[in-house]
């Protein structure tokens, strides 16, 4: 007799940090036997890994819910469904009065408990853990178990969670709870373990990641500029990045890091969200316009070919065209290569959700418009300024066709190659021959060219 390894399926909504927690799930689970499946169907164990911080993320995992009811009614069986991520903490147990096809409620601080609490579903119990074991989850979570060969060359590693800014809009300080940051012991481990494995680059994940304050092997507190120069001594390790940071922590030793640290990729993630300080700090940012873009000068200043990227808000309570018009100058001013906007959603619990002022669906939605075409062709032009320039890619997978290999530029930007007989994991010099919207097209550069020459010579 044959025994069916039960299987599990994580679909994750939201940020980076959901994806690296689905991958935590799964390590937890898999001492239990459960093994990865990308198909619901064939699930015994299906997590929501859910998102809170607009209303339409958070109600995707009610319409999802939906389809695995019908779904489990067509096949006759019904899989074990828990539902995770913030969501899960935002709304605990009302999520089963609302959907009782779901068997289990785990909140983001409780996953190394995963394994009971499927044992509890599976007894038929409804189990709900909505605790802020922040702690704990750093302590037993921290050992990746599964093989690189799902993981690729690059990879994300949590190092601080929660969020104490408080931004008056924001669900995160309730849904990730306090600002907690992991040991650089435990960070160091981890990566170094990631690089063993292949992995070239990594992304350093936080929601409030230039805040991160973890303890260093000298019983100090150590900064994110110390941590990242830490790893950038891991051999193998190629590229770093991190995300996302917010404009008040970023402090000076991050700024020299930029200057000095080559592994350290210049690309920037530091959203504004507004222009206007009226409205920058009804959200509660703690900082002006002007100290946004003394602070962008500033790290320009240490690396000249920084791309920027943030996130905007568009309708925030009390937002005036005025003020829209100030978010629209920001953009230029800011000199964004990129990013992502937002029409203000009411989040409940949240501050600025009681506010008088609340801006009409069509003011935001014209706003987001505006906004997002002014955006779009930053980036268009952005992506243009690069063709001819010479610059180190990253090689993640092959193209689809022969000699076709795709990765990402320094300024996260995906790249195709031409004619390169470049590995998967390698990091190869190419010239930019043309750009689109959202990628480039590159041939081999310099060395790697030659390659190519004298390979082609070598087989005529
Ligand atoms: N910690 C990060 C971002 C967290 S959420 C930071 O501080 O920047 C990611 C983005 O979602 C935010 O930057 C913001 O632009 C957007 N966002 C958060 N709450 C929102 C809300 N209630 N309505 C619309 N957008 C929101
Ligand atoms: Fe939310 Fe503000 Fe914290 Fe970012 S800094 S997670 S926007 S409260
Ligand atoms: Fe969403 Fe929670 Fe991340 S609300 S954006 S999944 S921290």
């Amino acid at each position: 007799m044959t025994v069916r390894t039960p299987k599990l399926f994580v679909r994750s909504y939201g940020c980076q940090m959901n994806v690296y927690d689905a991958e935590r799930m799964a390590d937890a689970l898999a001492p239990d036997g459960y093994a990865s499946t990308d198909r619901a169907e064939d699930a015994d164990l299906i997590v929501l890994n859910t998102c809170h911080i607009r209303e339409k993320a958070a109600e995707k995992v009610y319409s999802e819910l939906g389809r695995i009811r019908k779904m489990g009614e067509e096949l006759g069986r019904k899989p074990l469904v828990a539902v995770a991520g913030c969501v899960a903490q935002a709304e605990g147990a009302e999520i089963m009065k609302r959907a009782p096809v779901v068997d289990l409620v785990v909140g983001p601080q409780s996953y190394q408990r995963l394994p009971e609490l499927v044992r509890q579903a599976r007894a038929g119990e409804k189990p709900v853990d909505t605790e802020f074991a922040v702690e704990e989850k750093f302590s037993s979570l921290a050992t990746p178990v599964r093989p690189l060969a799902t993981r690729g060359v690059t990879a994300f590693v949590t190092v601080q969670e929660g969020c104490d800014k408080f931004c008056s809009f924001c669900v995160v300080p309730y849904t990730r709870g306090a600002e907690a940051s992991r040991s650089v012991a435990q960070i160091v481990a981890e990566t170094e373990r990631l690089a063993a494995q292949g992995v070239r680059e990594v992304t350093l994940l936080g929601q409030n990641v230039d805040a991160y304050h973890g303890e260093g092997p000298d019983g100090r507190d150590w900064t994110l500029a110390r941590l990242l120069l830490r790893l950038a001594e891991i051999e193998g390790l190629a590229r770093l990045r991190y995300t996302t940071s917010h404009p008040r922590d970023f402090g000076d030793d991050l700024i020299a890091a930029h200057r000095d640290c080559d592994k350290l990729m210049p690309y920037l993630h530091l959203p504004v969200q507004s222009g206007s300080d009226r409205i920058l700090k009804a959200m509660n940012r703690r900082h002006t316009a002007a100290d946004y873009l003394r602070l962008i000068e500033r790290i320009r200043h240490a690396r000249p070919d920084l791309a920027l990227s943030g996130d905007f808000i568009v309708g925030f309570p009390g937002e005036r065209t005025e003020d829209f018009e100030a978010t629209m100058r920001i953009v230029d001013e800011a000199e964004y290569a990129s990013a992502f906007t937002f029409k203000y959603s009411p989040r409940p619990g949240t501050p600025a959700a009681e506010r008088d002022g609340q801006v009409s669906e069509a003011a935001k939605a014209e706003r987001l418009q505006r906004l997002q075409a002014r955006i779009t062709e930053r980036q268009i032009a952005f992506q243009r300024s690069l063709v001819g320039a010479r610059f180190d890619v990253l090689v993640e997978r092959a193209g689809r066709h022969p000699g076709q290999m795709a990765g990402r530029s320094p300024y996260l930007s995906p790249v195709q190659i031409e004619g390169s007989t470049a590995a998967v994991g390698e990091v190869v010099s190419v010239e930019v021959t043309g750009s689109g919207p959202n990628s480039l097209f590159a041939a081999p550069a310099g060395g790697a060219r030659e390659d190519v020459r004298m390979l082609a010579e070598a087989t005529a």
